[in-house]
């Protein structure tokens, strides 16, 4: 048997491309193995991401980086996945001839025969919306899996087209996994260790998977048979949009143990003439008395959000109503993007707001979200809460984990091990962890 060559795959952007990191590598099976640098890889892999032209500029100046590698590794192959490759498909190989391989997301089970052709001196491009669903077609989770909570996609695509967003274009039409093939995988996991599971999905709370009845599985429905696996202790899905949280996902919150108090709630912004310009079909009000809604079934949820400043036409008004939104919801975190505008999308032929108003914009807003973070993180200091033990600190004898608000813990003279969930005092909080005694 000759060695196995060395794989080496580089993510950007959301989490579903984590997930995709993760199945990428186990369908290119045993003739690889992951490794930690570039530099020894016989196969680099960049997994992209289109959602802000920042992101997806930095693709080509990585890709004129690696290109010298190949002179010293023959046998070194580039690709370009995810949803840079989708958008811009041969234009890539155009643009960087060093890459070998383009495959977008949706084609993904098509690697092993992708690479097979590379390996064969020749270039494979597949940018296709095939109708079969891929990931039943790729091998089993197992191999990729290390630490004790996992990614699990659930739901791929998006047909909200915010009229800033690439993401319908680069994931395509919305698409929800069958439950059984959920509940497969979720088993799996936890065979192999894993003690949490984040559904993902573009749109997760649209999620609407074909049942054994053939009857449509609502996300509500799937958490509850989740909560039924045996050594699974923890669930949380993202992301969300406003419109689709119905009331058994929201009364869901009051009744899952296992489902923890936390939610990304996106709203971009506070102003409804402006959410009305973006196509969100929600208001701000509305968004308010769901979260009021939310808060009535679960009172210690913590709030998480997504904004962006300086939306073309966005004015002084605007942009305060989003500072009121937010001083109203008192988010436990959240992410503030400046407007980018993406070529092809409908916000792309509007008047952008000036550059310096904008900056201006977005440091008010993350000033007035770090107060809150921090506020929050303050007031968990003298309560008692659980921790998902992922990893050993820094210091001896200390590991580290999230709570169930999803704050990072340090457990100072900790007995639990990685994948046990310990029962901690917070003792103190520092700028981006909490620190903790074990009960
Ligand atoms: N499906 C998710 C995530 C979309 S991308 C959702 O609906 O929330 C993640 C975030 O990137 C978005 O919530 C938005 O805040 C931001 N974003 C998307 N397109 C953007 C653009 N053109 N410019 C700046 N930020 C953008
Ligand atoms: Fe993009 Fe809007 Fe779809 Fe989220 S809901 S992925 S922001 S189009
Ligand atoms: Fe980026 Fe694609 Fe995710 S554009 S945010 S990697 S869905």
């Amino acid at each position: 048997m000759t060695a196995p060559k060395k794989l080496f795959i580089k993510t950007y952007g959301c989490q579903m491309n984590v997930y995709d990191s993760e199945r990428m590598a186990e369908a290119l099976g045993d003739s690889y193995v992951e490794t930690k640098t570039a530099d020894d890889a016989d196969m680099i892999l960049l997994n992209t991401c289109h959602i802000r032209e920042k992101a997806a500029e930095k693709v080509y100046s990585e890709l004129g980086r690696l290109k010298p590698l190949k002179a010293l590794n023959p046998d070194l192959k580039i690709g370009v996945t995810g949803c840079v490759a989708q958008a811009e498909g041969a234009e890539i190989m155009r643009r960087q001839p060093a890459v070998d391989l383009v495959v977008g997301p949706q084609s993904y089970h098509r690697l092993p025969a992708m690479e097979a052709r590379v390996r064969s001196g020749q270039t494979a491009l597949d940018t296709d919306f095939p109708e079969e669903d891929k990931f039943e077609k790729m091998k089993g989770r197992g191999k990729a899996v290390r630490a004790p909570s996992a990614f699990l996609t659930v739901q791929e695509g998006c047909d909200k087209f915010c009229a800033f967003c690439v993401v319908p274009y680069t994931r395509g039409a919305e698409v929800s996994r069958p439950a059984s093939r959920v509940l497969t995988e979720a088993r799996e996991l936890v065979e192999n260790g894993v003690r949490e599971i984040t559904l993902l999905g573009q749109n997760v709370n649209a999620y609407h998977g074909a049942g054994s009845e053939g009857a449509d599985y609502t996300l509500a429905r799937l958490i509850r048979e989740l909560a039924k696996v045996d050594g699974l202790e923890r669930i949380r899905y993202t992301t969300s949009h406003p419109n689709d949280m119905d009331d058994a996902l929201i009364a869901a919150h009051g009744e899952v143990d296992k489902l923890m108090p936390y939610l990304h709630l996106p709203v971009q912004s506070g102003s409804d003439r402006i959410l009305k310009r973006m196509n969100r079909s929600h208001t701000a009000d509305s968004y308010l008395r769901l979260i009021e809604r939310i808060r009535e079934a679960r009172p210690d949820i913590v709030m998480s959000g997504d904004f962006i400043v300086g939306f073309p036409e966005e004015t002084d008004a605007d942009f305060e109503a989003t500072m009121d939104l937010v001083r109203e919801v008192k988010y436990g975190y959240a992410y503030s993007f400046k407007y980018s505008t993406r070529p092809g999308t409908p916000a792309a032929e509007r008047t952008l707001v000036d550059a310096a108003v904008a900056d201006e914009r977005l440091q008010r807003l993350q000033g007035l979200i770090t107060e809150q973070q921090r506020s929050i993180q303050n007031a968990m200091v003298g309560r008692d809460l659980s921790v998902l033990v992922e990893k050993t600190g820094r210091e001896t004898a200390q590991m580290v984990g999230k709570s169930e608000y999803l704050h990072s813990v340090h457990i100072d003279n900790a007995t639990a091990k990685v994948g046990e969930v310990a029962r901690v005092r917070i003792v103190d909080a520092k700028t981006n962890s909490l620190t903790a005694v074990e009960l």
